[in-house]
C-alpha cells in the first residue's frame, strides 16, 4: 500500500517519545504527522464514519501498546453530538480528518485542593477542520461538538488509551469535577 500507513506513524511517534522527555515537545514534533495520516486516505475506511445512535461518537481503535500507551483513534461525532469538558492526564494530538469540530479551551481558577469543585473559565475557542490539528497537554481541559451538518471525524493520538489515565469530567456551570467512569470500549 501507498502513502502513510498507521503502522508508519505508530513506528515514528514511538522515536519520538524515545527521543522526547518534555510532553509539549512531543506532541509538537507529532502534530505535523498526525496532519500527514490524518489527509492521507490510503489507511481510512467507510466504517470510521459509524456513530452509536445513542451515544453520537463512534470510537474506532487503530493502535494501543500492549502496556496501553500510544493509543490512536478515529473519533466520529454526528451532527450536533460532541463532549463536555474534559481533561485527558496524557498528552494528546488531534488533526481533522472529514467535517468540523468546534472546541471550547478552558482555564482553571481554583487551585484543585478541593475534591469534587473546579471553577473553569473558557479561554479560547476554534474550529478544527481537515488540515488542522490541535495539542493538548495532560491537565488541559476543553470540550468538543460537532458543529457541523455532517458526521465528523478526526485523528486522535493519545500518550496512554483514556481508559487507563483517571481523567476527569466537569460541569461548568455547577463547577464540579468528576472522574470520568464511562469506558471505552476496547
Ligand atoms: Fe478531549
Amino acid at each position: 500500500m501507498t502513502g502513510y500507513s498507521v503502522e508508519e506513524y505508530v513506528s515514528d511517534i514511538r522515536a519520538i517519545v524515545a527521543e522526547e522527555s518534555e510532553t509539549k515537545a512531543i506532541t509538537d514534533r507529532i502534530k505535523p504527522l498526525a496532519l500527514k495520516l490524518a489527509s492521507d486516505p490510503s489507511w481510512f475506511e467507510d466504517k470510521y464514519r459509524y456513530t452509536d445512535p445513542d451515544q453520537g461518537v463512534g470510537l474506532h481503535l487503530l493502535h494501543e501498546e500492549e502496556n496501553h500507551d500510544l493509543a490512536v483513534f478515529a473519533i466520529a461525532w454526528a451532527p450536533g453530538r460532541g463532549v463536555d469538558a474534559h481533561n485527558h492526564k496524557t498528552w494528546a494530538v488531534v488533526s481533522g480528518i472529514e467535517g468540523q469540530e468546534h472546541e471550547i479551551n478552558y482555564n482553571r481558577r481554583d487551585d484543585g485542593s478541593k475534591p469534587g469543585f473546579a471553577d473553569l473559565v473558557a479561554t479560547k475557542e476554534e474550529t478544527l477542520y481537515p488540515g488542522t490539528a490541535v495539542c493538548c497537554l495532560p491537565d488541559d481541559i476543553h470540550s468538543v461538538r460537532n458543529n457541523g451538518d455532517k458526521v465528523a471525524v478526526s485523528l486522535h493520538t493519545y500518550g496512554r488509551h483514556l481508559n487507563h489515565t483517571g481523567r476527569s469530567t466537569f460541569d461548568v456551570d455547577a463547577k464540579t469535577e468528576t472522574p470520568l467512569i464511562l469506558k471505552i470500549e476496547e
